[in-house]
């Protein structure tokens, strides 16, 4: 009550204050904007699509909104996109740095870094360890199939009941990030992992909706005790466990023999010298930043995956058939087998295209003043892709709007990745998990489409395709059947 009074307070006082933001000239156009609010008012903050639908409608490719007095400018379709993260690539390759997410993360971490030194050398070391080579002996590709056994007994467990699959992709998911970085499993309901998840969701809960909002617009109430400290305090506790991990790890660690992602940094510590971008304390934020970034996408892009093959099951035997003759008499799938395998490969970035996984990717900013379409784009203003835009834009598939492999395959059937396929979006920020994340799609899929068939329940009744907004879209909750396949 008394929080809510003062806040009443400050926020009449800010609207005295607070000069109304303006448009700096041949800036984009968009809404009208009122004192402080900016243009919030113009935007449902549970469910904003059918307004950004309007907006687009309204404005066009390029235009801007106001959180508080903060500008942000939206960009859609691929050649607006590609102009701005490919072509001016360093121009619109900063991150904002005065959010409320930055302050949770307390500005470590590779996501939410800003473009420079700091960033580049995480951006590097992460690449470079994450490439087969950087984690010791075991392979990538073999800590990946060690998870998808897990999945498999998980099916098998299953035959002939219904299953809810969410748990158990986002737990194969999880697994394989935390033995690349920690070196090890957890079971689902391990202490560490519930930490995680929950910090995860509440920070990204917040970070849409209104407190956050507060916190962005009003730094005066930032030490208030308000209902965001609750994702300090997660944070707190995660970086708490992340450093008896990596106090285990100097325990036990050989140096120049990484064990995990964890051992190579603190490799990469003990080489690096004064003046070093590298310490402890970002190791521990890093390691949050590859769990929150791998974890949900990952899953969701392969709960979308089965939902369509379950509601397509033409292309689910289509997809088996090509599998059995590529992988006729080998034990197990590896990620080489994907270039005799085009339909497959067509498939699974047909789900990409289809799941649309984090429509808005990851908000940018500019580094300088900048122009984008004609435009005038100064330095500073936040700048949030419209992913969605590219990935069902008319002109750049010959099937933008359904559920389709052929937007992968020529005439010939040969595999073609059209430019237009970002759902890692591009230039120098892209998603650096790609190559993993590409290595996990098709190692899980190819090897449980050879062993079961997956079935849409009678009793489900028809399918809802429409996701469920937030940073990562995922499918509406669905059961499934599995089957073992009788060759085999
Ligand atoms: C299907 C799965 C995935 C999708 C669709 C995806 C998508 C994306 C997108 C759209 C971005 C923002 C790029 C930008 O700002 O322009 C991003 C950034 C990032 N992703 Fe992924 N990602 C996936 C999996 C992963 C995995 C498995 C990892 C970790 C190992 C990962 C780590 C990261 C990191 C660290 C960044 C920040 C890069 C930077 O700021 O320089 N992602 N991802
Ligand atoms: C992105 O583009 C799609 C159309 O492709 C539109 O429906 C959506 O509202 C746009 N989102 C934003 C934030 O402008």
């Amino acid at each position: 009550m008394l929080a809510s009074v003062l806040l009443l307070g400050l926020f009449v006082c800010f609207l005295l204050l607070q000069l109304q933001p303006r448009r700096p000239k041949n800036f984009p156009p968009g809404p009208p904007c009122l004192p402080v609010l900016g243009t919030l008012l113009h935007l449902n903050l549970e469910n904003p699509l059918k307004d950004f639908q309007r907006l687009r409608q309204s404005y066009g490719n390029v235009y801007s909104l106001f959180f508080g007095l903060k500008p942000a400018v939206v960009i859609s379709g691929f050649k607006t996109i590609k102009e701005a993260i490919v072509i001016k690539a360093v121009d619109f390759a900063g991150r904002p740095q005065d959010l409320f997410p930055n302050y949770v993360t307390q500005r470590n971490g590779v996501i939410l870094a800003d473009y420079g030194s700091v960033w580049r050398d995480h951006r590097r070391f992460a690449l470079m360890t994450m490439r087969n080579f950087g984690l010791g002996k075991k392979s990538m590709e073999e800590r990946i199939h060690e998870e998808i056994q897990c999945t498999v007994d998980t099916l098998v467990k299953s035959l002939g009941a219904t299953l809810s699959p969410q748990f158990m992709f986002h737990n194969a998911a999880s697994n394989i990030i935390c033995k690349v970085v920690f070196g090890t499993r957890y079971e689902y309901d391990d202490e560490m992992i519930k930490i995680i998840v929950k910090c995860f969701t509440d920070l990204t809960k917040m970070a849409n909706g209104l407190w956050a909002m507060l916190y962005n617009s009003i730094p005066l109430i930032r030490p208030l005790p308000l209902p965001f400290n609750k994702a300090f305090k997660d944070m707190e506790m995660y970086l708490g466990l992340a450093a008896g991990l990596v106090n285990e790890h100097k325990k036990t660690r050989v140096p120049g023999e990484p064990r995990d992602f964890v051992d190579c940094y603190l490799d990469e510590l003990d080489q690096q010298g004064e003046g070093s971008s590298f310490s402890e304390e970002k190791l521990l934020m890093h390691t949050f930043d590859l769990y929150v970034a791998g974890t949900d996408t990952t899953s969701n892009t392969l709960l979308t995956g089965f939902l369509y093959l379950m509601n397509y099951p033409h292309i689910q035997e289509r997809c088996q058939q090509e599998i059995d003759q590529v992988l006729e008499g080998k034990d197990k799938v590896t990620f080489d087998d994907r270039h005799n395998m085009p339909y497959m490969q067509a498939v699974i970035h047909e789900v990409q295209r289809i799941a649309n996984t984090v429509p808005l990717s990851v908000f940018h900013c500019t580094t300088k003043d900048t122009e984008l379409m004609g435009y005038s784009i100064p330095k500073g203003t936040m700048v949030i892709q419209n992913l969605t835009s590219v990935l069902n834009e008319e002109g750049q598939w010959k099937f933008p709007h359904e559920f389709n492999p052929e937007n992968f395959l020529n005439d010939k059937g040969e595999f073609v990745k059209p430019e237009a396929f970002m759902p890692f979006s591009a230039g120098p920020r892209m998603c650096l998990g790609e190559g993993l994340a590409r290595m996990e799609l098709f190692l899980i899929m190819v090897t449980l489409l050879r062993k079961f068939n997956f079935i849409w329940p009678e009793d489900a009744g028809k399918p809802d395709f429409t996701p469920v907004y937030g940073i990562t879209s995922t499918p509406k909750p669905y059961t499934m059947k599995v089957q073992l396949r009788s060759k085999q």
